[in-house]
């Protein structure tokens, strides 16, 4: 299982039509009642309507993994999804790729239609699929000429250099795949997804197969460069300490079939968020129950309320009583 950059097709994109009615998930609204928030301004991701269904086998009728999912994300916003297995979050990112078409509604980013893979939204999945022929520089340098076919091999190289260095990869650039450890292929993953300076990071779980001790080490390289870069990331987690301290908005998916955004969380912590002292903070500990009760009870037993309009999820501040969902 490896980490991939999505492949590399020329970007054809359609200027979006009305874009009024998207949330961003940035901008709130003093008018929202009972906490629950409306958004107006124009993000630079938008999800308008998402929805999508595969054949069931046996079945006349197909069955929609998820539908009315609306949602937006700020240029330079850090925004997770939390969801249980199965409830469509590798859908939704394969369709914010272009890998996958919505069976309705559509995604808008800066202005522009997805209609399919770009260079412009560098992937990185589950597991890490680099080149096992190529050494790590190799496969960040693939990446690299795909998106500056003009450049000279010495300009690649050392643009490829750069971000292997930035994950603390500089002594291994010859390595190849099958000499790394799984951290340091996440690592080659997470530069070459960069390396091509994307408009947008979509993350698909790209750490949960490492242990407690390297996950931690590159979230904190993922921070850094996040910071560095000021990069909009899309990122899918199924670990709750993970969204506190990587995400400025965390969206929350009920389970499926017909799963739905149940709300979107803002996290109160700003940042720079500093693992060692996150939980010394006493919004942290209401966050995290927030979400754990969310995993764990409200995920299943959703029911939209009469306030609950999937074009404006509720935007929940934790701890705020008058702003619970
Ligand atoms: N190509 C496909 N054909 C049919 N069903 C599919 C296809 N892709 C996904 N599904 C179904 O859609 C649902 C959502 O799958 P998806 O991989 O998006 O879930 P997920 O939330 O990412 O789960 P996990 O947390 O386990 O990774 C699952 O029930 C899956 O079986
Ligand atoms: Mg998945």
């Amino acid at each position: 299982m490896n980490a991939s950059l999505a492949p590399v097709v020329t970007l054809r994109t359609q200027a979006s039509g009305d874009l009024d009615d998207a949330p961003s998930l940035a901008s709130a609204s003093s008018a929202a009642k009972k906490g629950l928030t409306t958004m107006t301004t124009q993000p630079f991701l938008k999800v308008e309507g998402l929805k999508r269904q595969f054949p069931q086998p046996g079945k006349p009728d197909p069955a929609p993994v998820f539908e009315e999912l609306h949602f937006g994300i700020e240029r330079g916003q850090f925004v997770c999804v939390l969801g249980h297995s199965g409830c469509g979050k590798t859908t939704i990112l394969n369709i914010l790729a272009g890998l996958d078409e919505a069976t309705d509604g559509h995604v808008i980013m800066d202005g522009r239609e997805v209609r399919g893979p770009s260079l412009d939204r560098g992937v990185v999945f589950q597991g890490h699929a680099l080149m096992p022929w190529l050494s790590a520089l190799k496969n960040v340098e693939f990446a690299v000429r795909s998106r500056h076919p003009d450049w000279s091999a010495k300009q690649v190289r050392e643009h490829a250099v750069k971000y292997l260095e930035l994950v603390h990869l500089g002594h291994a650039l010859d390595k190849k795949p099958a000499e790394l450890s799984g951290g340091m292929k996440q690592r080659v993953g997470i530069a070459r997804a960069f390396s091509i300076e994307p408009k947008m990071l979509l993350l698909d779980e790209p750490f949960g197969a490492l242990d407690a001790l390297t996950r931690g080490s590159i979230q904190d390289e993922l921070i850094g460069i996040v910071e560095a870069t000021q990069q909009t990331v899309f990122m899918i987690t199924h670990d709750v300490d993970e969204a506190i301290l990587l995400a400025d908005r965390i969206v929350l998916m009920t389970n499926g079939p017909r799963a739905k955004i149940a709300e979107i969380v803002v996290n109160p912590l700003a940042r720079p968020r500093v693992r060692e002292t996150l939980h010394q903070q006493p919004a942290f500990y209401t966050l995290r129950n927030h979400l754990v009760d969310f995993l764990v009870k409200r995920s299943r037993e959703f029911q939209p309320g009469p306030d609950w309009d999937p074009k404006h999820p509720p935007l929940v501040h934790p701890g705020q009583a008058s702003q619970s969902a």
